[in-house]
C-alpha cells in the first residue's frame, strides 16, 4: 500500500532516516513504479518498487523472497496497505465484507507470514501493522472495524510469541489523516468531523509516519505489543 498515502509517507519518512534499503509493495504497477522513482529521487539509495497484491499468499511469499534475495534478509514490516467499502452492515454485500478482510487482515497475515521465519532465525525484526481507531467502532466499517481490530490483536500476540526472539510487533491506530482515502468520505461529515476535533484538523501522514519509525527503531526496543493511538487527542 506504499503507492499513496501513509503508506507512501511512511516510505518516504524511512528514506529519511537513512534505512540501508526500501521495499514498496502495491497493486497499481504504474502507481508503486512512480512512488518507487520519487523514493530514488529523495535520495533513497536502494529501493525495490513490487506491484504485489497482498491478499495473494502466494505472490506475497514471491515478492518477498525476491527482497530477502536483494537484501540479504528483512528486518523491519510494514502492515499497510487498507481498503474500504464502507456502508450501513444491512446494507452491506459479503463481496464488501470480504475485499476488506482479505487486502487489510489477510494481506497483514500474508505479509507477516513470509518474513517471521527469517526474523526468528536472526532473531531480529520489527513488525508494526496500521490499524485505526476504526477497531473500536466506527458507523458504516463493520468491515473496516472488524478487520482493523483483528490486527490489533494478532500484533499483540505476535509480540509475546516474537518476545524471546528480538521480534516486537506493534499496530498504530491513527484516527483521520489526511489522505485521498479520508477525502473520500461524504464533504459535510468529514467537515464535521474535523469541527468536533479537539485539535481542529485531521492528522498529516508525516506525524502518522513519525509514530511508525519509532516503533520499527531500536529506541523502541522494550515497546512491544501496544497499540499506539495516533489521533491528536479524538478518543482518548
Ligand atoms: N449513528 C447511528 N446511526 C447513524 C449514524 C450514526 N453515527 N450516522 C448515520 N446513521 C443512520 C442515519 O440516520 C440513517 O438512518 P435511517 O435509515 O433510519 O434514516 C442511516 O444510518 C443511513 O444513513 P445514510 O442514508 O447516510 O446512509 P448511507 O447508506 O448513504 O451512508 C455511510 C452511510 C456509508 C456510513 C456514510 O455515511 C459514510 O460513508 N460515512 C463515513 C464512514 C467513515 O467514517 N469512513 C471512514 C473512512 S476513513 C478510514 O477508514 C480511515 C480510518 O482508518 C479512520
Amino acid at each position: 500500500g506504499a503507492a499513496q498515502g501513509i503508506g507512501l509517507g511512511i516510505a518516504e519518512r524511512f528514506v529519511r532516516e537513512k534505512v540501508g534499503g526500501i521495499a514498496i509493495l502495491d497493486w497499481n504497477a504504474d502507481a508503486v513504479e512512480a512512488a518507487g522513482e520519487r523514493l530514488r529521487a529523495m535520495g533513497g539509495g536502494k529501493v525495490l518498487a513490487l506491484r504485489c497484491d497482498v491478499s495473494d499468499y502466494g505472490a506475497v511469499a514471491e515478492v518477498m523472497g525476491r527482497i530477502e534475495a536483494e537484501f540479504g534478509r528483512i528486518d523491519i514490516l510494514v502492515n499497510n496497505a487498507g481498503i474500504t467499502r464502507d456502508a450501513m452492515f444491512h446494507k452491506m454485500t459479503a463481496e464488501q465484507w470480504r475485499a476488506v478482510v482479505d487486502v487489510n487482515l489477510n494481506g497483514t497475515f500474508n505479509c507477516t507470514h513470509s518474513v517471521i521465519n527469517g526474523m526468528r532465525d536472526r532473531g531480529f525484526g520489527r513488525i508494526v501493522s496500521i490499524a485505526s481507531t476504526s477497531a473500536y467502532g466506527n458507523v458504516g466499517q463493520a468491515n473496516y472495524a472488524a478487520s482493523k481490530a483483528a490486527i490489533i490483536g494478532f500484533m499483540k500476540t505476535l509480540a509475546k510469541e516474537g518476545a524471546r526472539k528480538g521480534i516486537t510487533a506493534n499496530a498504530i491506530a491513527p484516527d483521520f489523516i489526511d489522505t485521498d482515502m479520508m477525502r473520500a468520505v461524504p464533504a459535510d461529515f468529514l467537515e464535521r468531523r474535523i469541527l468536533e476535533a479537539p485539535m481542529r484538523r485531521m492528522g498529516s501522514v508525516d506525524e502518522l509516519a513519525s509514530a511508525c519509525v519509532f516503533l520499527a527503531s531500536d529506541e523502541a526496543s522494550y515497546v512491544s505489543g501496544v497499540c499506539l493511538d495516533c489521533t491528536g487527542a479524538i478518543r482518548t
